[in-house]
C-alpha cells in the first residue's frame, strides 16, 4: 500500500520512522508491506534530512495527492486552511484520507464525512484526540454496545504539563509552556493550548462519537489555563483537590454539557494523578459502567502511533462500514447545548476582604440568602499585619447561575478587595 505524507514535522517525522521501523511488525498484522512512497514539505531541507532518497519530495502536495504513486494520503499540516484544500482534493480524487488534524475535524468535519462517504473512501481521525490513546476505536468501537452518559477527560498535554511543572517544580507559567514548545507537545499557536481551543476541538469529536450528534463546535464553553494562579493550585491542594483542565460531555434526556475549563478534582482519583504530557479520559457507559483511558497525548511517536494505526485499518480494509463518527447518518441528531450558566456544579471561590468583625456572618448570609451550602471553607492570613484574609471554599453543587449571584453580592460587600476567584469542581464519583 502506497502511502503519501503532507507534512514532514513532529508528527510525520514520527509516522515515517515508525513505518520504518515496525515495518516487519506491521507486515505480520496486515500481509501487506506499506510504504511511503511520497513526502511533501514546504521545508524541502527537512524532508531531505529525515526522508533522504528513501520517498520522492515534493513541495506541491497537490502532486502527491493526484500522483498514481499514491494510495493514501496523510495529513498532517495542521490548521483549517490549506489542509482542508488538500483532503477535499484527496478525498475527491478517491484517496483514503488520514489526518490528526482536530481543528479541521472539529470545524469542518460534517463536509469532509459527507465527501469521503460519497467517494466511498475512508476518512480516518484517531491520532486527532488524546495522540496515541485509541479513544476513537474505544467509543466508536469498543463500547459500541452502550448508551455513553458522560466523557470527561484531560485531553491537551500542553497544559497538562504547564499545569505538573508549577505545583511539583514551581516553574513558572511561561518557563513551562516553553519547555512544552521545545518537547512538540504545543500547537503552532499555543494559545490554542493555554486557552483551552485544543481541548474544546476534541471534545467537541467525541461527543459526537458519544452522543451521536453533529459535531458541534460553535457550542462549546472555553475557558483555559492562563489565569490561575500558584496560590490557587496550592489552596486546592490544601482541600484535598488538584487543579486540572478538564473537558467535560454529558448527556441528560435531550441535553447535552459540552465545556472545557479548570477544574479541581479531588487528589484520590485516579486521573488527578494524570502528570505531564499524559492525557485520560474517564467513560461512562450505561452497561460496562466508566472506563478508563491513560496514555500520552502528545508528542512525535506516540501521536504517530495512531496514525499508523489508522493507516493498518486501511491496509485491512477493516473500517470503511463503520459509520466515521460511530452513528449510521440518519441517527444524528442535534441535542440542545446547555449554556454554561444553566450547568449544575460544585465550585471553588477566593475571596480577598479586608478584615473586621462579623465578616465571615456576613458572607456566609449571602450563602445562606441563596440558599446554597458551604462544604468547606478556610480562613487564611497573608499579610503581614494578619488582618485581611484569603479565604477560599468549597460550595454544594448548584446552577452556575447562582454562584455568579452570590459573587456579584460578595464583589459588593465594602470590605471586597479584588474579583473573586471562580473555579468548578469535579467530584467525579
Ligand atoms: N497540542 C496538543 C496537546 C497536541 O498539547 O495535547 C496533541 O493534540
Amino acid at each position: 500500500m502506497k502511502v503519501g505524507l503532507i507534512g514532514i514535522g513532529t508528527v510525520g517525522g514520527g509516522t515515517f520512522k515508525i513505518l520504518k521501523e515496525n515495518a516487519q511488525e506491521i507486515f505480520k498484522k496486515t500481509g501487506k508491506k506499506i510504504e511511503i512512497t511520497m513526502v511533501a514539505d514546504t521545508n524541502l531541507a527537512l524532508a531531505k534530512k529525515i526522508v533522504k532518497d528513501e520517498a520522492i519530495i515534493t513541495s506541491d502536495a497537490k502532486a502527491l495527492i493526484e500522483s498514481k504513486n499514491v494510495d493514501v494520503v496523510v495529513e498532517l499540516v495542521g490548521g483549517v486552511g490549506i489542509s482542508k484544500e488538500f483532503v477535499i482534493e484527496a478525498l475527491g480524487n478517491k484517496k483514503h484520507v488520514v489526518t490528526a488534524n482536530k481543528a479541521l475535524i472539529a470545524i469542518h468535519g460534517e463536509e469532509l464525512i459527507r465527501l469521503a462517504k460519497k467517494n466511498n473512501v475512508i476518512f480516518a481521525y484517531e491520532a486527532a484526540v488524546a495522540g496515541g490513546i485509541p479513544i476513537i476505536k474505544a467509543l466508536r468501537e469498543g463500547l459500541a454496545a452502550n448508551k455513553i452518559e458522560w466523557v470527561v477527560g484531560i485531553i491537551n498535554g500542553t497544559t497538562n504539563y504547564i499545569l505538573t511543572e508549577m505545583k511539583e517544580n514551581n516553574l513558572s507559567f511561561d518557563v513551562a509552556l516553553k519547555q512544552a514548545q521545545e518537547l512538540g507537545f504545543a500547537e503552532a499557536d499555543p494559545t490554542f493550548d493555554i486557552e483551552g481551543v485544543d481541548a474544546a476541538h476534541k471534545i467537541t469529536i467525541l461527543a459526537s462519537l458519544a452522543f451521536g450528534i453533529p459535531i458541534n463546535f460553535d457550542s462549546v464553553y472555553i475557558e483555559g489555563i492562563t489565569k490561575l494562579t500558584q496560590k490557587d493550585i496550592a489552596y486546592a491542594e490544601e482541600l484535598g483537590y488538584r487543579i486540572k483542565l478538564l473537558a467535560i460531555t454529558k448527556v441528560n434526556n435531550d441535553e447535552v454539557e459540552l465545556r472545557v475549563h479548570p477544574t479541581l478534582i479531588p487528589e484520590n482519583r485516579l486521573v488527578a494523578n494524570v502528570n505531564g504530557p499524559m492525557n485520560a479520559i474517564l467513560v461512562k457507559g450505561n452497561m460496562v459502567g466508566p472506563t478508563l483511558y491513560y496514555g500520552a497525548g502528545a508528542g512525535a511517536e506516540a501521536t504517530a502511533s495512531a496514525v499508523v494505526a489508522d493507516i493498518i485499518d486501511i491496509a485491512r480494509e477493516a473500517t470503511l462500514n463503520i459509520p466515521t463518527l460511530g452513528y449510521i447518518d440518519e441517527q444524528i441528531l442535534s441535542k440542545k447545548v446547555l449554556n454554561i450558566t444553566n450547568v449544575r456544579s460544585e465550585f471553588y471561590l477566593r475571596l480577598s476582604m479586608t478584615n473586621k468583625a462579623g465578616l465571615l456572618a456576613q458572607i456566609t448570609k449571602i450563602f445562606a440568602n441563596n440558599d446554597v451550602s458551604i462544604d468547606a471553607m478556610v480562613h487564611k492570613e497573608v499579610s503581614d499585619s494578619h488582618r485581611d484574609p484569603d479565604i477560599f471554599l468549597i460550595t454544594s453543587k448548584i446552577e452556575e447561575k447562582i454562584i455568579n449571584k452570590i459573587i456579584q453580592e460578595l464583589e459588593s460587600l465594602p470590605e471586597n478587595k479584588d474579583k473573586i476567584i471562580k473555579i468548578r469542581v469535579e467530584e467525579l464519583n
